[in-house]
């Protein structure tokens, strides 16, 4: 949008997504997630709006966990309220781990696609209620329940997202999975079908006892759903062996 790029510094490493939620004094601090945002394999080709996620992430250990709360949580807490903000919602740093020290790439009002899918559904804590809570500056007496289970995301896209694609192709075997949550997304319904309507078309999100049996359940899922010109990923956790 402007005629000027300001180079800061070059960081090289691994990303991941962390969310708070904030009533402007007190935050609660969700899982984390790490999202997979090129269209090809191996991180190739262009950017998507994100190809799927995973939750916890193996690399945010207690220490990067520690140095994330005091270096970039804290301070962006008390930035809020030095600035009376009222802000009252989500946060989301996006980060980059450079060699186990955390960095800002990002910050966002908002939760992540597709993290929400994997961050959601391992909150065991009733969701309202902290939103609740946040909303009426109550948060400091909130404790957030997060289940010990992994879970994973994986999104089915249509073949040319993010560039051109085709709609209206039908959906079938989405009653069949058992083992997983399907979110919509690029779905609408024609004559009783569930027919495609946009790029990222589905979410199959699976719980495991870590992110790669959580993986492997996903993908079990995603082999049930048929579309004309369906594709995902299929290397999602490879990079975290
Ligand atoms: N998955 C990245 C985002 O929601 O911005």
């Amino acid at each position: 949008a402007g005629n000027k790029v300001v180079i800061e510094e070059y960081l090289e490493g691994i990303e991941c997504s962390v969310f708070v939620l904030t009533d402007g004094n007190s935050y609660a601090i969700l899982p984390e997630a790490k999202d997979y945002k090129r269209i090809g394999e191996n991180n190739t080709g262009l950017n998507t709006g994100g190809m799927g996620a995973l939750s916890p992430v193996p690399f945010y250990d207690k220490d990067f966990a520690k140095k994330t709360e005091e270096r970039i949580i804290i301070p962006t807490i008390k930035g809020i309220k030095q600035e009376n903000m009222n802000y009252r919602g989500f946060i989301f740093f996006g980060l980059m781990n450079v060699g186990g020290n955390p960095y800002v790439i990002e910050y966002n009002v908002r939760m992540g696609d597709p993290e929400t899918e994997a961050v959601l559904p391992r909150i065991k804590s009733d969701f309202l209620s902290l939103l609740t809570a946040a909303s009426e500056k109550k948060l400091s007496n909130t404790k957030v329940e997060i289940s010990k289970e992994a879970t994973a995301t994986v999104i089915v896209v249509s073949e040319g997202y993010p560039g051109h694609y085709e709609k209206n192709k039908v959906i079938t075997g989405i009653e069949e999975i058992t083992d997983s949550i399907v979110f919509h997304s690029g779905t609408t319904t024609n004559n009783d079908n569930t027919v495609t309507s946009g790029g990222r078309v589905l979410a199959i999100s699976s719980f495991g006892k870590d992110i790669f049996e959580a993986i492997e359940k996903s993908y079990r899922s995603v082999k049930n759903i048929h579309f004309e010109n369906m594709y995902y990923r299929k290397d999602l956790g490879t990079d975290l062996k």
